[in-house]
């Protein structure tokens, strides 16, 4: 409940029965981050919360899929704003979402990661004056060639609120001028809530044996960031890769639409006898238990380094950087350049060989979003939402 509810708050305002709340999602990840938050805000009453799905993804793998499996309502709207450019694709963003707002206004508008929907449901809530909370605030990776960097400056810079999941992400926070106010809170990961939170984190042995691989003997394989889709080099070095290692280890990849495109446009082949298998986009169960089974997860996507870490699977990130600096620490992860596919394969069997033995928890204890909820709930109570 809205704490003192009907009466007087600390500063002599009158707090209300019901605050609103906005999530606005977009993209596979969000979608698993927001359901975990969702349920536990649904949890106090006083609170009630809409959500906003600005059609980013709209492929049923990458979408819906994820609403049937988490067993997620159906968002209140969906702009359906779809691919484009990104200014093409974030300016529909923001059209949308001004529409809505002009008609609900929210009293906090949630926000998740670093995605292009993150950035305009920020930057609309902020020019129409209302507060923004961001999930997933201060990762850096101090590249602002990446979209993801430049889409999660702008939303920390806008938000009132800021949720970031570790230690060294409230540190880039406070470098940056926006640790203070008490408005920070180190709550650990919503990833890894969900994880719990679903029993993902038990594999299914069946959904690994239909995916025709086994336990302990394969890679799984996921690369869709733009530095690797949209640079020739890079791409042949990744698809290349996977090759390498496939003469070596079955491969099992999951291919995002972004990269079938760009392999099919540089004319690359790929998943044809060559210990590589190529399947569609998969959802959150059948990922999670296919992780848990791979002897090494190699990848450029931000979820899949905790994931198999989570699992304690060794992991080899496919870019320069990356922001979750902990896994480098523990050995779980190790970076490596796309540069060349003996490379990518080389990492990849260094990191079977070296996987470490320890297991720190860098990442919560999976109540992260109960955190949040709490704090958002103190916010209210707080009057910062108006009477
Ligand atoms: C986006 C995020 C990225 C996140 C990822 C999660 C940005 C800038 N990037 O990348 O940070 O890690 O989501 O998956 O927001 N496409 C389809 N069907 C879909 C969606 C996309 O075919 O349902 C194809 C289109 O060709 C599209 C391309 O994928 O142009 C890229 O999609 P987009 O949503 O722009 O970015 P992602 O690569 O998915």
């Amino acid at each position: 409940m809205v704490a003192g509810e009907g009466g007087a708050s600390a500063g002599g305002r009158r707090r209300r029965l019901t605050y609103t709340v906005t999530t606005v999602v977009g993209a596979r990840p969000q979608f698993i981050k927001a359901a975990v938050v969702s349920r536990a805000l649904a949890r106090i009453s006083g609170i009630q919360e809409h959500w906003i799905h600005t059609g980013q993804h709209y492929d049923p793998e990458l979408s819906q899929l994820f609403f049937d499996e988490l067993d997620i309502p159906p968002p209140e709207v969906n702009l359906g704003v779809g691919s484009g450019p990104h200014a093409t694709q974030t300016a529909r963003m923001l059209e949308g979402i001004e529409k809505v707002f002009d008609v609900h206004r929210p009293d906090l508008v949630l926000v998740y990661g670093d995605t292009n929907t993150t950035l305009a449901a920020a930057l609309v809530a902020s020019k129409a004056a209302m507060p923004v909370a961001h999930i997933e605030a201060g990762l850096r990776s101090f590249d602002r060639s990446m979209p993801e960097e430049v889409n999660r400056l702008v939303a920390d810079r806008l938000s009132t609120l800021l949720f970031p999941p570790t230690e060294a992400a409230r540190a880039n926070l406070v470098r940056e001028g926006l640790g203070g106010a008490g408005d920070v809170e180190v709550v650990g990961d919503v990833m890894y809530d969900a994880l719990l939170a679903t029993g993902a984190d038990r594999p299914d042995p069946v959904r690994i044996a239909r995916q025709g691989v086994v336990s302990g003997q394969y890679a799984l394989f996921t690369a869709h960031r733009a530095a690797n889709t949209d640079r020739a080099d890079r791409l042949a070095a990744v698809v290349g890769g996977a090759r390498a290692l496939g003469a070596v280890m079955p491969v099992l990849w999951p291919l995002h639409p972004r990269t079938r495109s760009a392999i099919a446009e540089a004319g690359l082949a790929i998943g044809d006898g060559d210990g590589v298998r190529i399947v569609p986009p998969l959802g959150y169960f059948d990922t999670q238990s296919l992780v848990a089974g791979a002897a090494v997860v190699v990848t450029d996507s931000g979820g899949l380094q905790k994931e198999a870490y989570w699992h304690r699977v060794p992991c080899v990130t496919l870019r320069d950087e990356t922001e979750w600096i902990e896994l480098l620490g523990g050995r779980w992860n190790r970076l490596v350049r796309p540069l060349s596919a003996e490379g990518v394969r080389a990492a990849a069997e260094a990191a079977i060989a070296e996987r470490p033995s320890e297991w720190p928890p860098f990442y919560g204890d999976g109540q992260a979003a109960t955190r949040i909820a709490a704090r958002i709930e103190r916010w209210f109570a707080e009057g910062h939402a108006g009477t």
